[in-house]
């Protein structure tokens, strides 16, 4: 039990939905976007152990914080930010920025592999809920405002490059025989690409982005699943692409041990594999920002926290005591050892960014 427990911290899908119906995240679009088929092979509607859901909640409240004060931090420069997440899947965060007004929001960028990113875009396409946040909120122009006011149905055509568009709504566009999925003001993109191919690959987010707006790139619980040097590249072309820039990565630390032995068992038993997950301890993930291999003065300024340290020094008291109402948790040590497995780490470079930090 206990090490399929380990395991399953590692598998959002699975586990995601369960918090979120247990009431430990508050999040109105999981039962949207983390249905069983959408990466959940049928485990998604389960109510997953306390500890899972625990160590989801820290994991959700500590990486949502970091994006916070980014666009924060964005609103106080006057300057929009972008935020780009590798490796998606079925993650609800764009919608949760939007629903609570998306401010210091520019744009949002999902990528992940095309067959996860065709599912995210039916379930956007279907749902009138998840495609209305999908651009601002506009107003008609009135006799006394400006003539280059927008108006709600304008739709400009879409930047994206498409072999096969087809426009499915004034409010966005589907391409790339439906992998690809942009609103019509650009706000949010959704990119089908194989980010292992590096250099080349995450070169084609560039005409997506605006290389002088602040921009963060999450990269949650997918790094591991690349070889290390195809991360390095991609946190090196984000490091010299932007002028600012915040990278914040979650993912295990410390495998080298009996736990990590059994995670990679129990991974290798359903023919998963964890080329990526090389780091000791939430230092060394923080390290890997400031990595000499990256060149000069990429990111300037890098730190790390496991989520037990997030538990026990960052999450608020009253946080603490509203969620351990929810459900009955007796195994603290076990809970520790866990938790001490998981980092969140962050490297940020560029002026105003140095305080978007656990
Ligand atoms: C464990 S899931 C994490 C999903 C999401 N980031 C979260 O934390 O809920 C890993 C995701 O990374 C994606 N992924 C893994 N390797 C990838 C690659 N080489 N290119 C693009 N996406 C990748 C998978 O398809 C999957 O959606």
């Amino acid at each position: 039990m206990t090490t399929i427990l380990y395991l399953l911290l590692l598998l959002p899908y699975w586990i995601y939905s369960s918090a979120a119906t247990a009431g430990y995240l508050a999040d109105p679009f999981a039962s949207i976007l983390y249905k069983p088929s959408l990466g959940g092979q049928g485990h998604g509607s389960r109510r997953k152990p306390p500890l899972i859901n625990v160590g989801t909640h820290h994991r959700t409240w500590a990486v949502d914080r970091v994006v916070q004060l980014f666009l924060d931090t964005c609103l106080q420069i006057g300057q929009g930010g972008q935020v780009v997440s590798l490796g998606a899947g079925s993650d609800t965060r764009f919608w949760r920025i939007m629903e609570n007004g998306g401010d210091g929001l520019d744009r949002y960028i999902e990528v992940d592999f095309p067959h996860v990113t065709a599912l995210k875009a039916q379930r956007i396409a279907r749902s009138p809920r998840l495609s209305s946040l999908l651009n601002r909120p506009t107003t008609l122009p009135t006799p006394s405002s400006s003539s280059s006011s927008p108006s709600p149905s304008f739709c400009p055509p879409p930047p994206v490059p498409s072999s096969s568009p087809s426009s499915n709504s004034k409010s966005y566009t589907i391409s790339h025989g439906g992998a690809a999925l942009r609103s019509c003001s650009s706000l949010y993109t959704l990119l089908p690409l194989d980010l292992r191919t590096s250099t080349s690959t995450i070169r084609e987010l560039l005409p997506h982005l605006d290389s002088t707006r602040p921009t963060l790139f999450l990269a949650e619980c997918v790094f591991c699943y690349m070889p290390p040097e195809d991360s390095r590249e991609i946190v090196r072309w984000f490091g010299t692409t932007f002028t600012r820039c915040v990278g914040v990565v979650y993912e295990m630390i410390g495998l080298k041990d009996v736990f990590g032995d059994v995670m990679r068992r129990n991974l290798k038993m359903r023919g998963l594999s964890l080329p990526g997950a090389v780091f000791d301890d939430a230092q060394s993930q923080a390290n890997r920002f400031l990595d000499p291999a990256l060149g000069e003065g990429v990111f300037a300024k890098a730190g790390g926290k496991t989520l037990w340290e997030i538990r026990e020094g960052v999450i608020p008291p009253e946080e603490l005591q509203r969620i351990s109402k929810l459900e009955i948790l007796d195994e603290i040590e076990e809970l520790r050892l866990v938790l001490s497995h998981y980092c969140v780490a962050w490297g940020a470079k560029g002026e105003g960014l140095f305080d978007v930090m656990l």
